[in-house]
């Protein structure tokens, strides 16, 4: 994992006053969410579900005892979910606070059983059930679903009919303030933009006569939170509990996305140390401590990592006086009153910010583990999560119901272990067994030749007693006219290509590299001109290629592949091609097209072909070069075989070959051992 320039780094503690500016920064950017989900909650349940002191202790509570189980070793604040806002009004509807109370300490028990099993069996299952296809959809449903909160808070909702132009107008000074703090402000300053931008909104709302401060005069200095207790409170209930259950899915699909997101940003997995094991049990100890104190349900929170992401303050330190904060914060009763007073536009202005955070932070977890979106399955698991976690859909199965973000999990998780993994490597696996038949078949046939003596080198195989056609493997000797690229990317590279579960695109992908790589090489005798530049401070003489004087010729079809990476870096070279097949059972090469660029003769032709088997085709194609006057040639490939290289030394010892690897031998069918397969197939993706 890339190495990432912080500001403060897990571990480092800053001087006092900077550490307590810094954690009251991080518990206010957390506020937009942590005292909007009571609000919502009890918006949607027509009924005081949550309170916002309660909340607060709880986030305080939670992020402590997830530093503690994480041996603060993870950047993480807790803070209240919005995964939780349907469920929990749905759930308390229906079985009352306690009800939903009951459902959220059980989806902290699955987190804690889930953490256990990740503790004994590893974690490669938990992948398996949520790979970045199911993980990447469902926290952008989570973003996107907070979207239209934040658009109704700023008061212009479509249907709105009497706009609040001093409600508008805070929200988009809110955002402007923050917006702008964030990319110009500097020094301490540009850290805490959302202090910044809310400050901002608040004073304003005050001036134009939007906050009314009643409240804060009413409530006393400190206050104990109104806790929901289990046997005090209520008595614990199963039946909603496993209407909210399913959300785990979610949440653990958010908890995973979210730390794998704040991993790239902090450049340290997580995932491996800590561990999940550790994070999912933090997180699943908050979530329980919530359910039993009357809180909402914890998260490893997007908005986190998008205050990670932005300060670059990762320290444990600011996170666990942050928590400690919220702690008290939850006691003040003045201060929980004139929270209470910040006008919904204020928190919109900084909504609009973060909320996008979070359904980006979905979109990276797609780009970062390269989902292929060219492959119809993860088309059709991103397409159903997204409608269904969006569109409002619930499903009732006896007295559970299933609905939204739950549900979207659900059919993901579902859509990802049904569908077939990938249709290129079925189709490759079936064609590799049927190519198989049709090898042993074409090994008779040459054993059959053999036997007419057609083949000159022939040998027993022990193992089933036929007739098979071996090239005698060549010595390995030091070889000025033979280059192996060696070096540990190429290497890297090579083993991905090499990998058969390895898809079209991005085998593609992986050619044109190594392809460039080999290119860079090959011209490590290039020569030079002269040509005078002048930088932005002085003249000077510079040394240019001429790529006028190249040509690539690559060798149809598989020579294409590796062309794009070559144009990449001599954009100007002219090109040409070879049309030449093997055949499949004589292994002798067949021209069938030949098309070069003028004055030919007169240019460096670099020919390509991933794969020097035999070296027919290499050795044909040179031919045909010489035939044309072409005197300057080398050939570039990607895996050579011993046998190859020593015929082509023979025929066209004046040919240097480039390769990215020198396998070990041929096969009795004539393919490179280990190899990559079939270069040409693998590449158009045509078996
Ligand atoms: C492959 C490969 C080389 C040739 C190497 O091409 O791309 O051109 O085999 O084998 P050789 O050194 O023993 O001649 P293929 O004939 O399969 O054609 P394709 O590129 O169109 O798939
Ligand atoms: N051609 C290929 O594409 N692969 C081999 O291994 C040999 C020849």
């Amino acid at each position: 994992m890339k190495e990432a320039k912080l500001t403060l780094d897990i571990n480092e503690k800053p001087p006092v006053l900077k550490w307590i500016i810094l954690a009251l920064q991080h518990v206010f950017a957390m506020f937009g969410a942590t005292i909007l989900v009571p609000i919502l909650v009890n918006a949607a349940a027509g009924t005081t579900v949550l309170t916002i002191p309660v909340a607060l202790v709880t986030s305080g509570i939670g992020t402590l005892l997830y530093i503690l189980c994480t041996k603060g070793k993870s950047p993480v604040y807790l803070g209240s979910s919005f995964a939780f806002i349907t469920p929990l009004a749905v759930g308390a509807v229906k079985a009352g606070v306690g009800g939903a109370m009951t459902g959220m300490m059980l989806v902290g028990i699955i987190y804690m059983i889930v953490a256990a099993i990740i503790a004994i069996c590893g974690k490669d299952w938990i992948h398996k059930l949520l790979p970045p296809i199911v993980i990447g959809p469902m926290i952008m449903i989570i973003g996107l679903s907070l979207a239209s909160s934040a658009v109704s808070q700023i008061g212009i909702s479509a249907g709105t009919e009497v706009i609040d132009y001093k409600g508008v107008i805070v929200a988009l000074f809110t955002f402007l303030v923050t917006a702008v703090t964030m990319l110009k402000a500097k020094g301490f300053l540009k850290i805490i933009p959302f202090l910044v931008g809310m400050a901002s909104g608040y004073v304003l709302s005050v001036i134009l006569g939007l906050v009314d401060f009643t409240p804060v005069l009413e409530a006393a200095f400190f206050s104990i939170p109104d806790f929901v207790l289990p046997f005090i409170s209520y008595t614990p209930t199963l039946g909603a509990a496993l209407t909210i259950a399913p959300i785990a899915i979610v949440t653990i699909a958010e908890h995973i996305g979210d730390h794998s997101a704040l991993s790239t940003i902090i450049g340290k997995d997580l995932i491996k140390e800590p561990g999940l094991n550790r994070t999912l049990l933090g997180d699943g100890l908050a979530t329980f401590v919530a359910g039993l104190l009357g809180g909402p349900a914890n998260t490893t929170y997007g908005e986190n990592t998008a205050v990670v992401g932005m300060t670059k303050i990762a320290s444990v330190w600011v996170i666990g006086l942050a928590a400690i904060f919220a702690i008290l914060l939850g006691f003040l009763g003045k201060f929980t009153a004139l929270v209470s007073t910040i006008p919904n536009a204020v928190l919109g202005g900084v909504s609009l910010l973060l909320y996008g955070f979070i359904a980006v932070n979905g979109l990276k977890v797609l780009i970062e583990n390269r989902v292929d979106f060219g492959k119809s399955r993860n088309v059709i698991i991103a397409s159903s999560m997204l409608v269904l976690g969006l569109g409002g859909a619930a499903i009732g199965i006896g007295t559970v119901t299933v609905s939204g973000m739950s549900l979207a999990a659900v059919i993901g998780v579902i859509l990802n272990l049904l569908l077939p993994k990938d249709d290129e490597e079925v189709t490759e696996e079936k064609v590799e067994n049927k190519k198989e038949e049709k090898e042993e078949a074409k090994a008779e046939v040459v054993v059959e030749n053999n036997k007419k003596g057609k083949n000159k080198n022939k040998t027993k195989n022990a193992k089933n007693n036929t007739e098979v056609v071996r090239v005698e493997k060549v010595e390995e000797k030091p070889n000025d006219n033979l280059v192996v690229l060696n070096h540990p990317l190429v290497e890297h590279k090579l083993s991905i290509l090499r990998d058969k579960k390895t898809g079209t695109k991005e085998f593609r992908e992986l050619v044109g590299e190594i392809g460039m790589f080999l290119c860079y090489e090959a011209m490590n005798d290039a020569e030079l001109e002269e040509v005078e530049i002048e930088t932005p401070i002085q003249k000077i003489d510079a040394k240019r290629l001429n790529e006028d004087k190249y040509a690539f010729l690559p060798i149809l079809r598989a020579g294409t592949g590796m062309l794009d990476g070559l144009i990449k870096v001599i954009p100007n070279a002219k090109i040409g091609h070879i049309g030449m097949y093997r055949n499949e059972e004589t292994l002798q090469p067949v021209r069938y097209f030949f098309k070069v660029p003028n004055g030919i003769e007169n240019r460096e032709v670099l020919v390509l072909d991933p794969m020097l088997a035999t070296g027919g085709s290499g050795c044909d194609a040179i031919a045909q070069l010489k035939e044309e006057g072409v005197t300057n040639i080398k050939f570039l490939c990607l895996i050579a075989a011993p046998e190859g290289v020593e015929k082509m030394q023979k025929e066209h010892p004046d040919v240097k070959i480039y390769c990215a690897a020198l396998d070990e031998k041929l096969n009795e069918k004539g393919y490179i051992v280990p190899g990559l397969g079939d270069a040409g197939d693998r590449i158009f993706g045509t078996k």
